[in-house]
């Protein structure tokens, strides 16, 4: 499945990302090295990783060992909760390029909103910096709720290209997309196939069936119908293959209507209130 199969969505700096990518949570440093190159191999050009995963270095080395333009692969990093804050967040900020081996990323974001804390609008200033130094090309957030995102964008000069939240068929956050919709504020899917538990929900298994496809096709064909950004994360290479071959079938408005109605709120991670 070649890469240039996945559509872009264009965010609002004027930069753009590969609608599907690659997610590395709860990937080991080495393993982590061995699944990128395969990805890298099967046609993925947009890679998930975050400080908190402890495998920037191996997806770095993966990332160089392929030979790619640095320009034709997506990267995403994030700041994680403990580093919160302007000076520090601009140091582990270094120490991921670092580790990255990269003098750029194409998306910074701020893990979670930590509001206990209460830093994620001075966080998100050093996010500006680095942004205005061309060390990172875009800027965002993940985790944010509509609360979280008003008080940002009343405080903060530029507006995040997107949100990276768990979204699954169980979980289809209407609001939160919404809000982020109509201020071009992107949404991003972790979590897409809810860790992997979403796989024996009979509605999907029959409508996975009819096309001919797997569910997890079925569930990655869903996301990239509702405009979402999706990275599904698999560490074996059948199935990152399987995950990038969604672009052979559709999905019709009625069984994207069905599908809709398996919205029950039901989260496979953490609220967003209560982390950090
Ligand atoms: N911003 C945040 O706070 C946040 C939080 C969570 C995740 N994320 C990001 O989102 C990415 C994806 O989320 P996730 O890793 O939590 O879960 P996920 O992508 O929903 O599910 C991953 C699980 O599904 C399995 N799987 C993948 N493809 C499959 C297929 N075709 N058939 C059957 N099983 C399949 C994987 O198994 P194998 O690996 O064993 O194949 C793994 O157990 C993460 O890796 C990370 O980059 C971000």
């Amino acid at each position: 499945m070649a890469n240039d199969v996945v559509p872009r969505i264009r965010l609002n700096d004027g930069n753009s990302i590969p609608q599907l990518g690659l997610g590395v949570y709860k990937v080991d440093d080495d393993t982590a090295e061995r699944t990128v190159a395969t990805a890298l191999d099967a046609g993925y050009r947009h890679l998930d990783t975050a400080e908190y995963y402890a495998n920037e270095a191996g997806v770095g080395r993966a990332l160089a060992a392929s030979g790619l333009p640095r320009d034709d692969v997506y990267v995403t990093t994030k700041v994680w909760n403990d580093q919160q804050g302007f000076d520090s967040t601009l140091h582990s900020f270094d120490r991921s390029l670092d580790k990255l081996g990269v003098d750029f990323v194409d998306l910074y974001l701020i893990h979670w909103p930590a509001p206990r804390q209460d830093l994620y609008v001075e966080t998100y200033r050093a996010l500006e910096r680095i942004r205005e130094e061309g060390r990172a090309r875009s800027i965002g957030v993940s985790n944010f709720q509509v609360h979280h995102l008003e008080r940002l964008l009343g405080e903060t000069d530029v507006v995040p290209v997107l949100n990276q939240i768990e979204v699954q068929p169980w979980l289809q956050q209407t609001e939160l997309r919404a809000f982020g919709d109509a201020r071009h504020i992107a949404t991003e899917a972790w979590s897409p196939l809810a860790r992997g538990r979403i796989l024996d929900e009979p509605l999907l298994t029959g409508l996975a069936e009819k096309h001919g496809v797997s569910t997890a096709q079925l569930v990655i064909r869903w996301h990239l119908q509702s405009g979402l950004v999706v990275i599904p994360k698999s560490v074996t290479p059948s199935r990152i293959a399987e995950n990038l071959d969604v672009f052979g079938f559709e999905l019709s408005d009625d069984e994207m209507a069905t599908i809709a109605g398996l919205d029950s709120g039901e989260r496979v991670g953490s609220h967003p209130d209560e982390v950090g």
